[in-house]
């Protein structure tokens, strides 16, 4: 940080901001007497705030995305001279590193082959959802056009991603939603719905799925979406025995697989898509976050090739392909910088650093349970984590949410960005996220263990 931005006069940036932005997923009434945070620069996995003050960051840009970390001048360069060459043209047509990107990742996800490339996670479940809908006509008279998504999982902010959406505050006030769209269990064993445990429970709620699909009709049922590993809706990582049988359902039942990697996506696991740690054969995985780790807006819906043979298989019907675009996704910047975020993460190793960091970090958190009663539950994968908070271990009565936000809060003014959970599950608000970028060190985690250790003992003693 060489503190040349604080020569200028940040006061008249913090008062445009004010006056004029509006920011994501946060109530403004305060920023009438106290100012927002305003984020200015950022280095590796630290970020600077409009008052110089310095934040190791273990969210990776508040939203588990830049999973490379801050100031990668390398990914600037190559985005730099691709927007000088060529910035833009409609993907109706090809471009040079949308090409290489989409034959580079597909190396990366054996068993699929079509890159369809977008600009929001939201926008790629969105295209996944109308190739359902649009097979569903062309193959089924119309009549598989259901979408089956989890209870806790999130898709997205669009009227028809929050339909899909199994995070009631996120979907609160903003109905009515799309039709045909319908909600399974959620396989979080802490917060059990069958008494069973391990195994047993993974496959009791994956037979929970396969009950909806008896109920609503298995004819009516066209794909099932799910995210890998739980994200916002608390750190949800599926049972043992789960995914099997997940598999298995929608075999049985000619249902298409959708997997959300939205999140997981590109590393933050430990390896290139969280669906690989569970032997899956998605039909769609779409991705955004950590593609391009936001250093460009770039989605992907990418499908296997029976998928995209449906809108091939008779080019004589006029109507017989999929007819959608995306403005953005002809954008050049995204694939140019997921090109080299793709490269970065091979060359240093960071699927392999995401796994030993993530068992670290996992154990460090796990030794904070043994500390803090508060600590009900810790689980994740690879440097995903959470902690849940209860204010009883026996019932698992959730902390009240103001607390989780305390924690947070304490974190954040010793200098430590972590996450908690916001507007998401009624009355189980009460997560402790943690997503640093795939480059953390021991030290690093150490340095966000310890504010997580004290930031405990001060609200809860
Ligand atoms: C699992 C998952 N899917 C989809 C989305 C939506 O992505 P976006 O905000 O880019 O539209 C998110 C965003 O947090 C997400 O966590």
């Amino acid at each position: 940080m060489d503190g040349k931005i604080f020569d200028n006069d940040i006061s008249k940036v913090v008062d445009a901001d004010r006056a004029h932005v509006w920011h994501h997923l946060i109530q403004h009434k305060p920023f009438e007497t106290g100012e927002p945070r305003i984020i200015v620069e950022g280095r590796g996995m630290r970020v600077w705030d409009q008052k110089g003050k310095e934040h190791i960051d273990a969210v990776s840009g508040g939203v588990w995305t830049v999973n490379v970390g801050y100031g990668r001048e390398r990914i600037a360069n190559a985005v730099r001279d691709q927007l000088v060459k060529l910035p833009y043209f409609a993907n109706t047509a090809g471009s040079i590193p949308g090409a290489i990107f989409a034959e580079q990742l597909i190396d990366k996800m054996p068993g699929m082959s079509r890159v369809y490339y977008t600009n929001s996670g939201s926008e790629a479940n969105e295209k996944a959802f109308k190739m359902v809908r649009q097979i569903a006509h062309k193959r089924y008279g119309g009549k598989k056009y259901k979408i089956l998504y989890r209870d806790r999982d999130y898709h997205g902010t669009t009227i028809s991603t929050l339909s899909a959406g199994g995070q009631d505050e996120r979907g609160a006030q903003y109905g009515p939603f799309t039709p045909g769209f319908i909600r399974v269990p959620h396989c979080l064993e802490y917060r059990a719905q069958w008494d069973l445990s391990g195994e047993e429970y993974g496959i009791a709620a994956a037979n929970a799925i396969e009950e909806v699909i008896l109920a609503e009709g298995p004819d009516t049922v066209g794909a099932l979406c799910l995210e890998p590993v739980t994200a916002g809706g608390g750190v949800i990582v599926p049972p043992e025995g789960y995914w099997p049988r997940v598999q298995e359902i929608c075999k049985k039942y000619d249902i298409l697989l959708h997997i959300d990697e939205v999140v997981c996506g590109v590393g933050r696991t430990g390896t290139w898509f969280g669906y690989q740690h569970y032997g899956i054969e998605p039909d769609f995985v779409t991705m955004a976050k950590g593609v391009a780790s936001g250093y460009a807006a770039i989605a992907c819906c990418v499908t296997n090739e029976k998928v995209f043979d449906m809108f091939k298989d008779d080019a004589t019907d006029p109507m017989n392909y999929f007819r959608d675009i995306s403005t953005f996704g002809g954008c050049t910047a995204g694939p140019a910088a997921a090109i080299e975020n793709m490269a970065i993460i091979q060359e240093e190793g960071l699927l392999e650093n995401t796994v030993q960091m993530g068992d670290y970090m996992l154990d460090q958190l796990k030794a904070l349970q043994d500390k803090h009663k508060v600590i009900g539950d810790v689980r994740g994968k690879g440097l995903f984590l959470g902690v849940e908070l209860v204010s009883d271990r026996a019932t698992k009565e959730p902390v009240d949410e103001k607390l989780v936000q305390a924690v947070s809060g304490d974190c954040a003014a010793n200098g430590v960005i972590i996450g908690a959970s916001n507007r998401a599950i009624p009355g189980f608000n009460n997560m402790l996220a943690y997503s640093p970028a795939l480059i953390a060190t021991k030290d690093d985690i150490d340095e966000i263990v310890t504010a997580t250790d004290n930031a405990l003992t001060k609200v809860f003693g």
